[in-house]
């Protein structure tokens, strides 16, 4: 089986514009924008696929306020793309993160699947809560065995320069102060990277209608959102366990060796005060639960952050 990846260029990549293959012959990168309706379709067509796994987005919730078209264009247009292609190409088996960001106002902790989700407070769990939807409807009308997963704040080696552990890291490292939104009255699932991919992997091997343990029948008079008669589910990938900012913050200073200087800071538009995963029905699933520690994984995350840096 082939292992592509999809995408424009991470740091560390050569900036190219053809193909090339790394040195695991399983493995092939292809620069492709995804809101590229043409290259995407002839991708599709050159291209035989046993499953598609979709991450590819405009990913955080701050800089949807800045730039929303990006959004529309990576998240909603390039999903449509990888939607049309599974259609064209008759692949039947289509893993996608969504994010637990499409929780947005609900306050009913932990968040559970089968909680709704019709009050997004970003556009960007907006365009994360419209892949669940599109999907859904290309699992009814095309029988794409379709499966959303709800991500629960990533964090670990390559972690993206954005989000808190790599903004905290830098600035402790190089002796600048760190934001503290919401005067650290905030708590967020951390789920650690090597989770999400076994979540994922243990996905990929279950497509949604083959083996679904567990799942609750689809009442059509009173739907629950975690169900379908489509071949199509939602599950969460979290840590079960949400950890307030300041405990992380003080995490983080332990495997640094540093205490921060912290500027305290209001809560930012977009952002929710806390994350909270209920994973049960991926565990009733696949038999895995995420599970990593905070601080095991921060120190997989601080070993990476120096070799990587030289720090
Ligand atoms: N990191 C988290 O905490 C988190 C939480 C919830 C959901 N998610 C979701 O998980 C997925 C991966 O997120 P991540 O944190 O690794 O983000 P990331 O930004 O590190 O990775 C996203 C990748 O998508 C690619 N990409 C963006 N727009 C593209 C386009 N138009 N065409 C082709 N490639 C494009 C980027 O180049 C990048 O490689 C995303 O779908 C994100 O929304 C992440």
């Amino acid at each position: 089986m082939l292992f592509f990846r999809i995408g424009i260029t991470l740091p560390n990549e050569p900036d190219t514009n053809t193909t090339y293959s790394t040195k695991n012959k399983h493995f092939e990168f292809i620069k492709i924008d995804i809101a590229d309706r043409e290259a995407m379709a002839s991708l599709f067509q050159t291209h035989q696929f046993d499953a598609v796994c979709h991450l590819a987005a405009q990913a955080g919730v701050r800089y949807s306020l800045e730039n929303p078209h990006q959004y529309v264009e990576a998240n909603i247009v390039g999903f449509l793309n990888i939607l049309e292609g599974c259609r064209q190409q008759k692949v039947d088996n289509l893993c996608f993160a969504s994010s637990s960001s499409v929780y947005g106002l609900n306050q009913s902790q932990p968040f559970k699947t089968s909680d709704h989700t019709d009050h997004p407070v970003s556009l960007y769990a907006a365009t994360k809560k419209s892949n669940e939807m599109m999907a859904h409807t290309y699992a009814h009308l095309f029988g794409i065995r379709c499966t959303g997963l709800r991500f629960f704040t990533v964090y670990g080696p390559w972690g993206r320069p954005d989000m808190a552990p790599m903004l905290f890291a830098d600035a402790i490292s190089n002796n600048r102060p760190i934001k503290v939104f919401n005067h650290g009255d905030m708590s967020r699932d951390f789920t650690y990277v090597g989770d999400i991919a076994e979540g994922i992997l243990a996905i990929l091997d279950t497509p949604a209608g083959s083996k679904d343990v567990g799942a609750p029948t689809f009442d059509p008079r009173h739907p629950s959102p975690e169900t379908s008669s489509a071949p199509y589910r939602l599950y969460n990938i979290g840590n079960n366990s949400p950890v307030n900012l300041m405990a992380f913050i003080r995490t983080l200073e332990a495997e640094f060796g540093t205490e921060a200087q912290k500027i305290m800071m209001d809560m930012q538009p977009g952002d929710v005060a806390s994350t909270y995963a209920d994973s049960s029905s991926l565990t009733q699933l696949t038999g895995f639960t995420p599970n990593t520690e905070l601080a095991e994984g921060i120190k997989h995350f601080a070993n990476w952050y120096r070799g990587y840096f030289k720090k």
